[in-house]
C-alpha cells in the first residue's frame, strides 16, 4: 500500500537540489524536478532536429500553453478562460493597474509590507496622478476611505507569512488585487471564495516552474471595466482584422505576448508532477513542517514574526545577512530580508526534518 509519505518521499526523491542542500528557499524560487529537466531537454532537442517553422510546432505549443493556462486554473478553482499567462506576479500586477487607467482623484491603498515587485508599479501609477497610500498590513481593511478605487495586498506575507485580511477587504467596496506570489502553490487557494476581483501569481515559486512564468486571474464580473494595455496578436480576437481587430473577451486578452516553449513544458511538467502527489498532501507536509520550525526556533531562544499557517517562517537573527551566507557554506539555503536583521526559512512539499535539522544545527547558539 502507498500511503501518503511514500507519496512524498517519491516527490522529494525527483528534485537533485534537496539531495545536496536543505533547500529553504521556495519563496525565492522553487527547486526543479527531474522530470521538468527531462521535458525541457526533449523539447529543445525536438525544436534542434525538427525546426521551428511548421504548423505542428505551432500547435504543439498552443497545446501546451492550453495546458498550462487549465492548471493554473485548476489550482485556483477558476476557469481557463479567467486566467491570463504572464511572465510574473509584478507583470499581472502591472497589466492590471494599466488596464484600470486610473488617474488624478483616484486612490489605491496598499500595505506596509508589499514586495518591491509590488511597490514598483505603484510607483508609475503615482506618476501618473494616483495618489497611492499605505496602511499595516493586518489592519488594512480599516484605511480603506472613500477615495479608495483598488487595494492591493498579498494573499500572504513575503515578510511574515501571515495572510492579509482577506475577508475584509473582499466585503469593502474597492476592488481588490491580491498578490499571490507567496498563495499559489503554498496554500490552498480559491480565488471566487478569497472574494477578490485579481490575483496575480509566481511560476517560479511554489509552482517551481521557470523564471519568466506567472498567472494572472481576472473575476468575469470586472472583465467589461477593463481596457487591455498592449495587445499582441495572440491577445486579439480576430487577428487578421488588422486595425479593425478587438481584443479577446476571455483573461486571454491579457496574455503575455509571447512565452519560451521550454519555459512552458517545464511549467506543465511540474503541475503534473504536483497534481500525482496531491496538494493536500503538500501543503500538510510544508505547513507542518514550518510549524515544527517555529516550534524548535522558540526553543533556541528566537522571536519568530506572527504568521499563520503557511510555509513561511522568519525570525529574528542578529547579523542575519553574514548569517546567510555562512549558512550557505553549510549547505543551507535561506534568505534575509532587506532593512531588517531577519532570516527567512521556505517550506515545501519536497522539504523534510532533516532539512530542519541542518538549518538548526548551522545557525549560532
Ligand atoms: C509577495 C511577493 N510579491 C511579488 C514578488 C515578485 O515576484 P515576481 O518575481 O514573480 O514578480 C515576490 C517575490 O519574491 C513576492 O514575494
Amino acid at each position: 500500500m502507498t500511503t501518503g509519505n511514500d507519496t512524498l518521499a517519491e516527490l522529494r526523491a525527483q528534485f537533485p537540489v534537496v539531495q545536496r542542500l536543505a533547500y529553504l528557499n521556495a519563496g525565492t524560487n522553487g527547486p526543479i524536478a527531474t522530470a521538468a529537466a527531462d521535458a525541457v531537454a526533449a523539447q529543445q532537442q525536438r525544436e534542434t532536429e525538427e525546426g521551428r517553422g511548421g504548423m505542428p510546432f505551432f500547435l504543439a505549443y498552443q497545446e501546451q500553453a492550453d495546458r498550462l493556462r487549465a492548471g493554473y486554473a485548476a489550482y485556483l478553482h477558476a476557469t481557463p478562460e479567467e486566467v491570463a499567462l504572464t511572465t510574473s506576479t509584478t507583470d499581472g500586477v502591472s497589466r492590471i493597474l494599466l488596464a484600470l487607467n486610473l488617474g488624478a482623484g483616484d486612490e489605491i491603498l496598499t500595505s506596509d509590507e508589499e514586495h518591491p515587485g509590488v511597490y514598483g508599479p505603484l510607483v508609475a501609477q503615482r506618476a501618473r496622478g494616483v495618489s497611492v497610500r499605505t496602511a499595516p498590513f493586518a489592519s488594512l481593511a480599516e484605511a480603506i476611505a472613500p477615495a479608495t478605487k483598488l487595494v492591493v495586498a498579498s494573499h500572504v506575507s513575503w515578510r511574515s507569512g501571515a495572510y492579509a485580511p482577506i475577508a475584509a477587504l473582499a466585503a469593502a467596496e474597492p476592488l481588490l488585487l491580491l498578490d499571490g506570489a507567496q498563495g499559489v502553490g503554498a496554500v490552498p487557494t480559491d480565488v471566487h471564495a478569497l472574494g477578490a476581483d485579481f490575483y496575480a501569481g509566481a511560476g517560479q515559486k511554489w509552482l517551481c516552474g521557470p523564471t519568466g512564468t506567472g498567472m494572472l486571474w481576472i473575476h468575469p464580473r470586472v472583465r467589461e471595466r477593463l481596457a487591455v494595455p498592449s495587445p499582441g496578436y495572440l491577445n486579439l480576437a480576430d487577428a487578421g482584422a488588422g486595425l479593425d481587430a478587438v481584443p479577446r473577451e476571455d483573461a486571454q486578452a491579457f496574455d503575455t505576448p509571447s512565452l519560451s516553449s521550454t519555459g512552458i513544458v517545464h511549467a506543465v511538467a511540474m503541475l503534473d508532477l504536483f497534481a500525482a502527489s496531491g496538494w493536500d498532501a503538500i501543503h500538510a507536509r510544508a505547513h507542518d513542517l514550518a510549524e515544527l520550525a517555529v516550534a524548535q526556533l522558540r526553543e533556541r531562544g528566537r522571536e519568530v514574526l506572527a504568521r499563520d499557517r503557511t510555509t513561511l517562517v522568519t525570525w529574528r537573527e542578529a547579523g542575519a545577512p553574514e548569517q546567510t551566507e555562512k549558512l550557505l557554506e553549510a549547505g543551507v539555503v535561506v534568505r534575509h530580508l532587506p532593512d531588517e536583521d531577519v532570516l527567512r526559512a521556505s517550506f515545501g512539499g519536497w522539504s523534510s526534518e532533516q532539512d530542519l535539522e541542518r538549518l538548526l544545527d548551522a545557525l549560532p547558539a
